[in-house]
């Protein structure tokens, strides 16, 4: 069924949304005060698929990519910069606004500087045993074929054709491929999963393609084919050498922006703990300065850390594994630090934060990629005695809707 509705607003996932006898239905796409036809999506009472824009927003621009709306990818290309930058702010804000946190929440910094160095490609054989190489179309299972992707840094070109050359081989097993791609200083860092184990005549096969892409490392679930170049990454005074399909900011200039405020908001602090550390952009740069004390659960992101962290000019740094969902830092741990820095998953770190409200650690520094347990956390430092002194939201994943923050705490 085709149906006109009225636009009221992006909402936070960056839908427009209409209201239907007051309940929000959701239009990807569409934007507030625009008249726009639609129909429905099976399976899904509350969204709907835009078919034509009626009459347009003053606000609507030209997307700049043609796979934009159909790969699943970017959700807003579609929006004046300066609007799209008052909602993302806005996301934050609110967010905080009903948790009750009061608190300033500074400009939106962008940090999308060249674009994202890490994608991950999905591959199907399609109908007709045709081969799809691409991502995922929203809310589907469908891969939509990719050749270009204009968002990515230029340290990712090659990448796709690298993953389309080899999916090739591999699609023959039958099985749902995940092709994850890093740009390192290095070159081209890519692990496949999904393959299950690999024969000898397939290693030999990936590792010829791997040659011609002239790949830096190529890894099956963590496990070497191939490798030409050890992939590594510069982390301030430090050289990381990545284990296989590593946790990285999604931009250079993410984790450039990230690790700045980490540092300012640590201010002076000479003794700190950087939890959910990972292969330590936080912690290396903190170590220019202060001794650091880094955790995490991912043993080989803790080891890179480890060897990273002897590099001649940085004060001490010890780097221990650790489940800190289960087995946060006790206040009596953290008497130890001046400052503590965590930077978890999204779904955050409300065991630790726990731990957290009950020491008297001065200056606790929050970066979360997800605003609502970022809320959740900072509530229970408040009711612990914290004051939430600052956020600010960075956007390192310019064209959707999520947003990373630094959020500086005292006691
Ligand atoms: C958002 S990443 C941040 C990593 C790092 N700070 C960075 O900027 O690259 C979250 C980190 O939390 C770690 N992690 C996930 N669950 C964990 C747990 N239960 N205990 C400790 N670390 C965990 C992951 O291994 C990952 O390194």
């Amino acid at each position: 069924m085709v149906e006109t509705l009225l636009i009221d607003h992006v909402g936070h996932r960056g839908d427009g949304v209409a209201l239907v006898d007051g309940e929000p239905v959701y239009v990807p796409y569409a934007l507030g005060g625009e008249t726009v036809e639609v129909a429905e999506v099976h399976g899904h009472p509350d969204r709907r698929r835009l078919l034509s824009v009626e009459s347009p927003s003053l606000e609507r621009i030209a997307p700049f990519c043609p796979h934009f709306g159909v790969c699943g990818g970017c959700a807003i290309q579609h929006w004046q910069t300066e609007r799209y930058r008052a909602w993302k702010h806005a996301l934050v804000a609110e967010t905080l606004g009903h948790a009750k946190l009061d608190c300033e929440v500074a400009p939106l910094l962008d940090a999308h500087g060249k674009g994202r160095r890490r994608i991950t490609l999905h591959a199907r054989i399609g109908t007709h045993e045709v081969l799809k190489v691409g991502y995922a179309a929203a809310s589907t299972h469908d891969i939509i074929p990719i050749d270009r992707c204009p968002i990515l840094d230029p340290g990712l070109d090659g990448a796709l054709d690298a993953a389309w050359a080899l999916a090739e081989p591999l699609v023959a097993t039958g099985k749902p491929l995940d092709i994850q791609i890093t740009a390192t200083g290095n070159g081209l860092d890519v692990d496949i999963r999904g393959s299950g184990p690999l024969q000898p005549k397939m290693i030999a096969a990936l590792s010829r393609i791997a040659e011609q892409h002239r790949l830096a490392r190529l890894t099956r679930h963590g496990e070497l084919v191939l490798m030409r170049a050890q992939p590594a990454m510069t982390m301030g005074k430090a050289t990381v050498t990545l284990p296989p399909g590593s946790f990285l900011q999604a931009t250079v200039a993410g984790e450039e922006t990230l690790a700045a405020l980490v540092k300012e908001y640590c201010g002076r602090a000479k003794h700190i703990a950087d939890l959910f550390c990972g292969v330590g952009p936080f912690a290396l740069r903190l170590a220019e300065r202060a001794r650091v004390a880094a955790f995490d659960a991912d043993a080989p992101a803790v080891a890179a850390l480890d060897k990273a962290a002897h590099a001649p000019s940085l004060k001490p740094v010890k780097a221990e594994t650790r489940d800190l969902f289960r087995r946060p830092l006790v206040p009596q741990e953290l008497r130890d630090y001046d400052a503590v820095v965590f930077d978890p998953p999204r779904q955050g770190a409300q065991a630790q934060a726990q731990k957290l409200a009950a020491s008297q650690v001065p200056v606790v520094v929050a970066v979360s990629c997800n605003a609502a347990t970022f809320a959740r956390d900072a509530r229970i430092l408040v009711d612990g005695g914290y004051r939430l002194e600052t956020v600010t939201p960075v956007d390192q994943f310019r064209h959707t809707p999520h947003v990373e923050l630094v959020a500086r705490l005292t006691k």
